[in-house]
């Protein structure tokens, strides 16, 4: 067998984000360039993380990849973009003052990156953000990748999933939309730290494990051509153009008002306010779902009942404490405060059956013990960094690969 003599390897750890103002509709497919800026917070990774290890060696044929212990086709445009903008931008590799590998170099060397998630892949939790932002960081720590620009690493990351984009920093990250046709402006950038919002607790509601219907991918793509509520499509009539320049719609208008209150209700810890345009949003993107034709259904039943029960919570405490937001999936994510989480947990235990609570990530034991039929499990955490390196040795018990390069765990 093939052995790889002192590995060049890093390994590496990205957090999943959540959106409280959603990214739905490219301006521009190849590039990745979405209609609207949206806002994220990035979940704390000792709860929600893609790990990720790539080892490289000119003695491999080709890059590789495997997620979650299995063999993934690493031709898919994306990934090639991603990998080949990365290769661009790396630089000599220096170790005890000894240039071991010049920058152009590195063309000679195949990658193998073992990648794998501690939650379910596509089950609505942004498996592709934090999985494609941990591809990009990781292999930019290997390739000492040098931005030529300030957050260039963050455009990369975008073309390999939009969302990945904002999975690449910590606190509350913007993805700005951007102008410029090729995409060097549509970068992602923290815009607060979590400092002032360490007591608010995430709590992700599993509603359902089956891989979902419809991607995010496909699904904002009939949102652009169909849905009037998210943008004017190409083929509309010039009056129907008008009357909605006019009025408010969602890309230009709603977004940029949400994303001023948003923005100004983070700077000044305004639970309430941050709560009622997460839930607004939410709604509002649902809605651009319902409004594509043919409809898309990512709420389920259940969805609709958190809903609900969210807003009736609210009500009877005459406050609002609570917030929900969904993405492309049936999973709720709520939000609220560290002083009304056991009040909240043991009114959700009541209302849907109790579940298990989990801050490990996710584990098969935990899920069968539940004894709702509607909320498998949920997970509690908070406000993350972004992405670390957490090692370059391949003998760190936290690598994922053997000295040949090759998954520790094959499924
Ligand atoms: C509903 O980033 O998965 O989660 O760019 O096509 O890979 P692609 O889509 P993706 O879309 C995420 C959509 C969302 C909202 C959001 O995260 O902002």
């Amino acid at each position: 067998m093939m052995s790889v003599d002192d590995p060049l390897t890093v390994t590496c750890t990205a957090p999943v984000n959540i959106a409280l103002i959603k990214y739905w509709g490219k301006r521009e497919e190849d590039k990745i360039l979405p209609l609207n800026p949206s806002l994220s917070i990035t979940l704390d990774v000792a709860d929600l993380r893609t790990k990720t290890t790539v080892v490289a060696s000119k003695q491999f044929d080709r890059d590789r990849l495997w997620l979650n212990g299995k063999e993934h086709d690493i031709n898919n445009k994306r990934m090639q973009t991603c990998i080949r903008k990365l290769r661009q931008g790396a630089d000599d590799l220096w170790r005890d003052g000894k240039l071991m590998i010049a920058k152009e170099e590195w063309k000679n060397y195949r990658l193998h990156i073992i990648s794998e998630n501690n939650f379910p892949t596509a089950a609505g939790l942004a498996s592709s953000a934090s999985g494609l932002a941990c591809f990009v960081y990781s292999i930019a720590q290997l390739l000492q990748f040098k931005e030529t620009f300030p957050g260039e690493l963050t455009t990369i990351a975008r073309q390999g999933s939009g969302s990945a984009c904002r999975s690449l920093l910590g606190g509350f990250v913007l993805w700005e939309s951007g102008t410029a046709l090729d995409g060097s402006d549509s970068i992602a950038r923290q815009i607060a730290t979590g400092d002032k919002w360490k007591s608010l607790r995430v709590i992700i509601l599993i509603v359902n494990e089956q891989q979902k219907k419809t991607s995010s991918t496909a699904g904002m793509q009939t949102s652009v051509q169909t849905s009037d509520l998210l943008k004017v499509g190409g083929d509309r009539n010039i009056f129907l153009i008008i009357r909605l320049i006019k009025e408010k719609f969602r890309a230009k208008e709603v977004v940029s008002m949400q994303l001023s209150r948003m923005r100004d209700a983070i700077e000044k810890a305004d639970f309430p306010t941050l709560a009622t345009v997460t839930m607004q949003e939410s709604n509002q993107f649902h809605a651009c779902c319902l409004d594509t034709f043919p409809p898309i259904f990512y709420l389920n039943e259940v969805s609709k009942e958190i809903i609900q029960f969210v807003h009736d919570y609210n009500a009877d405490n005459n406050d609002i404490t609570v917030a929900y937001t969904f993405d492309a999936g049936p999973n709720a994510v709520l939000l609220t405060r560290e002083e009304n989480l056991e009040k909240l947990m043991n009114s959700l235990h009541q209302k849907f059956g109790f579940f298990p609570v989990t801050r490990e990530g996710v584990t098969r034991s935990v899920f069968e013990n539940s004894q709702s039929d509607r909320i498998i499990r949920s997970i509690v955490t908070k406000i993350g960094e972004g992405p670390r390196v957490i090692t370059r040795s391949i003998d760190h018990e936290e690598s994922l690969a053997t000295k040949e390069g090759k998954p520790k765990f094959i499924c």
